[in-house]
């Protein structure tokens, strides 16, 4: 290896420099499957800060913890009824300051999710609204309106909840009698806020301050396109179609003008942050908008930092399809000076190697060595591309999806609320396997009587972490070494982006003037750059070719 491909810095560590977010990996937690600690079958805060060494030495920069705030638990944490709080089954307060205590310690950042377009049914200012009456002030922080029909008895507009059924809820007043209805464009249990409201700005002002207040490093922002609703809450002709797809697509619902403002606001209580402690705070969002040009508009300088780039996820293992998604992420979401924040999974999508097997959740498998094969080469591909990486639990492993959970123990509301018609998120969510011996495969605490509160299938002993470092060939060994290679091969989070010219079916690219990647979606081994050298292969056979669903990090001038 030449000298200058290797950053001189051994760890090549971010640090608190400015702008850690740019190249960084972050891990994605969820808490309720990451780890148990006190063995009621529960991930806890408790469990996250005993695996912070397994995050460590897997080589990720930071974390992110999905909600673990006070919640009845309807849509595991997104439903929030008290922002200030830990919930019950995740730890208290102190567990969390001791959670990011450590993770400082070993140089990780803590991102956490912030939940604004909704909250619990629960929350307090909810229940107040409730009892308050129609026509109060309480009601008013949130979206109340008389049914239509004779006797109030359809719902206000025709909009369609994300999980499916009407985004309309009918209560019972006070008195007993059949009210008004609220917004909910997720689960009935989850009430949107009226963001048009100066009392919601506010509190979640608060809420910001709080975390960060608590050393937080950044926030993941839940629904950011969400939010603000047009005025007057017009019908839409195709309002349906956000119950068919799942996706935002309501023009009346999402993506409003508006929305912007808050960013902007929250963009400079960040960076408030920042110059008053030296160490920069960042907004990532969720902004489920369908339009590339759209979801770059959400991070411009003065707004998000990042969003995350879900075309990749979303696209079809084909160098066409890829190349198309690469080039719009570099060119048109990167436009802002703000780079692409790659993702091939979270908690709310089946597992890649399922999605790339053919497979799919109440389906099949699918082919699960072919997924797994393209997985790692889908490893490596995203790994070498400029941007930060966002991975979730479970990937470094290779877990497919679990996608035959009974019926009976599926807790999303989507499966409830399209009758079954979409299978929901369950099989992403099964606990981790730590171990391939004991009850929870090292999930809870050895002795636990609770069993795990999702099943997890006996293939699971087979993708356990301790297996795993047995083997110098498992996944996670190829995700260590791919990570630790990004922090020590410069060129591979830095160096300019440059495709090469090569066959049908592959994809080629280099990174500053000496890395390069090559992914083989073709039928056929292709050749590895002239006179190059292996970097990381994404299994044993590659070298001076690349096979089909291989991908490689060649070193080019390895001759010199
Ligand atoms: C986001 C979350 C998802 C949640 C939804 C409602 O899409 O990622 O898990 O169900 O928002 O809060
Ligand atoms: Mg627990």
């Amino acid at each position: 290896m030449t000298a200058d491909a290797i950053s001189p810095n051994p760890s090549g560590r971010p640090g608190d420099m400015l702008g850690w977010w740019r190249t960084s990996v972050i891990y994605q937690v969820y808490v309720r499957s990451f780890q148990d600690s006190d063995g009621d079958g529960v991930g806890d805060l408790g469990g996250v800060r005993a695996r912070l060494p397994y995050l460590r030495s897997l080589g990720v920069d930071a974390i992110w913890l999905n909600p673990f705030y006070a919640s009845p638990q309807h849509d595991h944490g997104y439903d929030v009824s008290d922002h200030l709080a830990v919930h019950h089954e995740y730890g208290d307060l102190a567990a969390f300051d001791r959670l990011v205590r450590d993770a400082h310690r070993l140089d990780l950042k803590v991102i956490v999710d912030v939940v604004p377009n909704h909250c619990s049914i629960e929350h307090a200012w909810f229940t107040a609204a409730v009892a308050a009456g129609p026509g109060s002030p309480e009601r008013r922080r949130f979206h109340f309106a008389d049914g239509r029909g004779q006797y109030g008895e359809l719902p206000p507009n025709n909009w369609r909840s994300i999980f499916g059924g009407p985004a309309w809820h009918r209560i019972s007043e006070p008195d007993g009698t059949p009210g008004q209805w609220y917004l909910h464009t997720f689960a009935p249990e989850q009430a949107d806020f009226n963001w048009r409201h100066p009392e919601v700005t506010e509190h979640f002002e608060a809420v910001l301050r709080f975390w960060l207040d608590r050393g937080v490093d950044g926030l993941r922002i839940d629904v950011a396109h969400g939010l603000h609703k047009r005025d007057g809450l017009p019908d839409h002709e195709f309002a349906i179609d956000d119950e068919l797809t799942g996706d935002p697509v309501n023009p009346h619902a999402w993506n409003q003008p508006e929305v912007h403002d808050v960013w902007r606001s929250w963009r400079a209580l960040a960076e408030e942050y920042t110059e008053q402690t030296g160490r920069e705070r960042v907004l990532i969002g969720e902004v489920g908008v369908l339009d590339t040009a759209e979801l770059a508009s959400y991070q411009r300088p003065d707004e998000l930092h990042q969003s995350f780039f879900f075309e990749f996820l979303r696209a079809p293992w084909s160098a066409e399809s890829l190349s198309q998604v690469i080039d719009r992420g570099l060119g048109t979401v990167a436009a802002h000076d703000s780079p692409v924040a790659w993702v091939l999974n979270n908690h709310d999508m089946p597992r890649s190697v399922t999605r790339y097997a053919g497979g799919a959740p109440g389906v099949s498998p699918g082919d699960v060595n072919l997924g797994l094969t393209r997985a790692r080469a889908a490893a490596l591909l995203m790994l070498a591309l400029p941007g930060s990486v966002y991975l979730y639990q479970g990937e470094e492993l290779g877990l497919p999806e679990v996608v035959d959970l009974p019926d009976a123990v599926l807790t999303d509301p989507m499966f409830r609320r399209t009758g079954g018609a979409r299978r929901g998120r369950d099989g992403c969510r099964v606990p981790l396997p730590w171990t391939s011996a004991g009850d929870a495969f090292g999930f809870s605490p050895a002795g636990s009587h609770t069993p795990p509160w999702l099943p997890q299938p006996e293939w699971f002993a087979h993708y356990s972490v301790d297996r795993q470092l047995e083997s110098g060939e498992s996944m996670l060994q190829l995700y260590r070494e791919a990570l630790a290679l990004r922090h020590r091969v410069r060129a591979l989070a830095a160096g300019r982006f440059r495709w090469l010219s090569t066959e049908p079916g592959v994809l080629a690219f280099t990174r500053g003037d000496n890395v390069a990647c090559v992914v083989n979606f073709s039928s056929r081994p292709v050749c590895a750059p002239v006179g190059s050298q292996l970097l990381l292969g994404s299994d044993p056979e590659v070298g001076d070719k690349v096979p089909p669903n291989g991908a490689g990090w060649f070193l080019l001038d390895a001759g010199s």
